[in-house]
Order: structure tokens, then C-alpha cells, then sequence
């Protein structure tokens, strides 16, 4: 292994040389192993030269401090299993078993998952809606500091910035709140790891990443989580953890990692997170300039849109919301106020325009962009939208707002998730305690965790759903759903 070789490079030369594999993988690298016997080749276990991530000294210390470099921060994990091992990790280092938590309601389930495998009682923020578009806000941080004191006992604050739909809190102002309460501030960030990338500038130190939008959270959050995969070149899965401060337990945390991923991490994925950082260390400057351009570009040419309507923060900046900034590569389509769907123009635009989107909801589509596409990809979508727009109608019949209402705790989240249970058809749960989680996918945000009790409005609410096409896990083909019959008496009860 020479210095300064990236993984993929040692891997490769690795799989050129003379070494045979008497150890694991069992595809030993054979060119004999299948029709996926080509990707097998970079494929290999811990052997001598290659570190090992759960104790790592060599080269993948070497690559994760490369990323912690990129991003400016103290320390960097690569995590193989995705933002959702970030998450879990993170919540459950920040807390112990029983303790509480304050959460936004629209945090990935994974959130929810920790605290059910920590039992801990969930005190919620909840974000309103950006009307013209029905996505969330970003979260107030005054509200938080007002919550904080209703609840002081809440070890831990967890917040979703980006949202999805790329929406940007004020994480300076949240992180103020948080820590002049002593607690602890943990960002999940999953959607933007490409924010804030101050390192592959040379301007280490400025506030601004190279997309022009700040990214506080690097700097003032205690536990930050960003999927890689997400909006940046590298294979799904891939993930970092970065934490910052002397508030978290950093071998509580690491105890946690190695726990929750996989003993055998796969190199293909730990190269691929390398390459990335060596890929934005290189190019990200230049790319990121120019995605900006393509965006503008894609603007100009969608500005006259008779009824579809292209989010902008210019478009909301004026009002009353919460968000600080929009990211740019997450193009919020809304069809409200015309006669299609969110569902509809998706299934156009690919049926029609071989366009694929990340997400369709009732109010508007959702479409992706990261520095990877170039002109032609935005050149597509808006000529797309453009020839759409052209023959869609104005319907004056308002569509019905995405409704935001959810049913009071009654009991902890593990508690309820480990009750005896039955499972009932959707209209007979109203006045019943939820057992399990009922989720639209994407995005992945609970409409019901375990522990509410359900009520008619719910009910509609994933009625709608489900016609409108979404996916509703948590919701079996009959349309049941599990509720509470009776508590485990063995369950923690806090
Ligand atoms: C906000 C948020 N956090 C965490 C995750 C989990 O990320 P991953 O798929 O990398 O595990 C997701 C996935 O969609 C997400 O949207």
C-alpha cells in the first residue's frame, strides 16, 4: 500500500496481486463465482493491511479522518448500514434506557426506532406546514427552548434538517437553545451531506458551503448524520456520523456503532465512502458551481409555468415560516390548485418523458437533483414540466390539505410496540391505542407511532393516503392495523 492510495486503489491492486484467500468472502474473488463475479473482485474481509472499522489504525482511520477533514468537524465515522445506524447510534449514546427525549413529530423512523429500543418517553415538537407547497417547516428555535423548559428532563434534542423535501432550520439558533439547557443537539442531516462543505474549498473556517447555504449543524450540533448515498456520488448504504464537543460520550457511541453494524463492514461501501470524499476534495468545488448554474438555468426556463409551481425560498422567505434556506437540489413540484395529482404528474412525467422522481404525494411531486446531473438531466425535467403545464387545467375544487394532526400518547413507544396486540380493520381502531407504526414511505415520517391512541381524523388521513397510491407500511393489504390489548407486565414501564 502506497501513501496517499485511496481504498478502492489498494483494493484493486490488492485483487491484482499474488494473494490467495484462504478466509472469507466465500466467492474467494473466483471469476468462477456467478454473473456478480466482477464486483466480487474488491470485495474482501479484515486481512492484514486492511484495518479493521471497529478498531480502526490504519488505512480507514486514514479515511475517516480524511472526511472529517472535508467536513470540518472533530471526528468522522463511516457507518455501512446507512443514516439509520447514525441515528440509532447517536440517540441511544446521547440518552440511557428510560431517560426523555424531545423530537420533531416529522423525524425518520429510525428516530422512533431508538427510542423504542431505549424506552424512552418522546416529548414532541411540531413543525407546521409551508401552505403553498404541504411540506413541513423548518423547526422555530424558540419553541424548542419553550419545550425544553416544559420537559427539562429531555436529555437530547433530535431534529431533521434538510427535511426531506430540502427544507433548513435555523440549527446556530436551535443549538443555542439546546446547549445553554445543558442538553445534548443531534441533527439528522441525512439529506444533506452535500451542505456546507467548507473543506473541499480551501476556506476552512467560512461559514458557507460550497453551495452557498450554511450548514451550522457541522459546527454546533453535538451528533451529525449524513447518508452519503443520498445526494452525493456513493453506493447506498454508505453514511457518515460526525460528532463535535465533549457532550457525548464518545466510547458509549462507539460501543453503540459496533453493536449496531455489521462485523463484517463491506469494503466496496468504505471505498465507496472514501472515493466520494476524494471526489469532493477534487471536483466538489467545480461541480457544486455548476449546479448552481444548471439551477438557474432550469428556473428561467420554468418561471412561466401557467399552474404547476417550482418551491423557491424566494417564494416563502417573506413570510412567517421557520426555514432559513431551501436546498436547490430538491425540486418541490406543486400541482395544487390545478386537476392533477402529485401521483399523476409523476407517473407522466416517467410514462411520458422516461423520467423518474424520488417521491409523489395529493399536493406535489418531488424531484432530485445533486451534483452529479448535468445540463441535459435539468434541461429534461424542465421541458417535461413545461410540456405538462401546457395541457393541465385550474381547478378551483381545493385539494384537501395534508392533514397534520396526531393522537395523543398514552403510552411509551415500547411499551405499546411490546404489548399483546390484535390486528383491526382501520375503521374500528379509532378510541384504540396503536401497537406498531403506521408510515407513508417515502418519506418515512410516522402518520402513527406505537403508544397513540388513534382517532377519526387519523383514520382519514391514511384513507387518503392509500387512494392517493402512496405506500403506507404499517398497514397490512386488508387495511389492519395492530393495537393494544394488554401491556407485557415484563415491559419497562418508566
Ligand atoms: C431524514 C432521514 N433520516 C434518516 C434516514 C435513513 O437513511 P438511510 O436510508 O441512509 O439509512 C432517512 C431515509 O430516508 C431520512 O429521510
Amino acid at each position: 500500500m502506497s501513501a496517499g492510495e485511496s481504498l478502492y486503489q489498494a483494493l484493486s491492486a490488492y485483487s491484482e496481486s499474488s494473494f490467495y484467500p484462504c478466509h472469507m468472502p466465500g466467492h474467494k474473488r473466483s471469476p468462477l463465482s456467478g454473473e456478480m463475479a466482477d464486483f466480487y473482485k474488491i470485495d474482501i474481509t479484515e486481512i492484514d493491511g486492511f484495518d479493521n472499522l471497529h478498531q480502526a489504525e490504519g488505512i480507514l482511520a486514514e479515511a475517516q479522518e480524511r472526511a472529517s477533514r472535508l467536513y470540518g468537524t472533530e471526528e468522522t465515522f463511516f457507518l455501512v448500514n446507512g443514516s439509520t445506524c447514525g441515528v440509532l447510534s447517536a440517540v441511544m449514546a446521547a440518552t440511557r434506557p428510560g431517560d426523555e427525549i424531545l423530537m420533531a413529530r416529522n423525524c425518520h423512523k429510525s428516530v422512533y426506532h431508538a427510542a423504542i429500543l431505549h424506552g424512552l418517553r418522546a416529548h414532541y415538537y411540531y413543525p407546521e406546514l409551508i401552505r403553498e407547497y404541504d411540506i413541513f417547516d423548518g423547526v422555530c428555535p424558540d419553541e424548542i427552548g419553550r419545550l425544553l423548559d416544559r420537559f427539562p428532563a429531555c436529555k437530547a434534542v433530535v431534529v431533521t434538517s434538510p427535511t426531506y423535501e430540502g427544507i433548513i432550520s435555523d440549527v446556530k439558533k436551535i443549538a443555542d437553545v439546546v446547549h445553554e439547557r445543558g442538553k445534548i443537539l443531534i441533527v439528522d442531516e441525512a439529506h444533506g451531506a452535500h451542505l456546507g462543505l467548507r473543506g473541499a474549498t480551501g476556506k476552512t473556517g467560512d461559514d458557507r458551503g460550497i453551495q452557498g447555504q450554511a450548514d451550522a449543524a457541522l459546527r454546533d450540533a453535538d451528533l451529525v448524520i449524513h447518508s452519503l448515498h443520498k445526494t452525493l456520488p456513493s453506493m447506498t448504504q454508505t453514511a457518515l456520523l460526525h460528532v463535535n464537543g465533549s457532550r457525548v460520550d464518545r466510547i458509549r457511541l462507539r460501543r453503540y456503532l459496533s453493536m449496531l453494524q455489521s462485523s463484517s463492514p463491506s469494503y466496496v461501501l468504505m471505498a465507496s465512502m472514501d472515493s466520494c470524499v476524494r471526489f469532493l476534495e477534487e471536483q466538489g468545488e467545480a461541480r457544486f458551481a455548476a449546479m448552481q448554474t444548471h439551477y438557474e438555468n432550469f428556473c428561467k426556463k420554468t418561471k412561466n409555468l401557467r399552474h404547476l409551481r417550482v418551491g423557491k425560498m424566494a417564494d416563502v422567505s417573506e413570510k412567517t415560516y421557520a426555514l432559513t434556506d431551501w436546498d436547490i437540489g430538491k425540486v418541490v413540484i406543486s400541482v395544487r390548485g390545478t386537476n392533477m395529482t402529485g401521483k399523476a404528474l409523476s407517473d407522466a412525467l416517467r410514462k411520458e418523458y422516461q423520467l423518474e422522481l424520488e417521491m409523489a404525494a395529493q399536493t406535489y411531486a418531488l424531484a432530485m437533483m445533486t451534483l452529479m446531473d448535468e445540463a441535459e438531466g435539468w434541461q429534461r425535467l424542465a421541458d417535461a414540466l413545461i410540456g405538462i403545464d401546457g395541457r393541465i387545467e385550474k381547478e378551483t375544487a381545493q385539494s384537501a390539505a395534508k392533514s397534520t394532526v396526531y393522537g395523543e400518547a398514552k403510552l411509551t413507544m415500547a411499551e405499546a410496540f411490546h404489548s399483546r396486540r390484535e390486528e383491526l380493520a382501520l375503521q374500528d381502531t379509532p378510541g384504540r391505542i396503536s401497537a406498531d407504526f403506521v408510515t407513508p414511505y417515502p418519506p418515512g415520517i410516522p402518520l402513527v407511532a406505537p403508544g397513540e391512541l388513534i382517532n377519526e381524523e387519523i383514520v382519514k388521513e391514511i384513507e387518503r393516503q392509500r387512494k392517493t397510491g402512496l405506500c403506507v407500511q404499517g398497514v397490512s393489504a386488508g387495511g389492519r392495523i395492530g393495537v393494544v390489548v394488554e401491556i407485557h407486565d415484563k415491559v419497562w414501564h418508566y
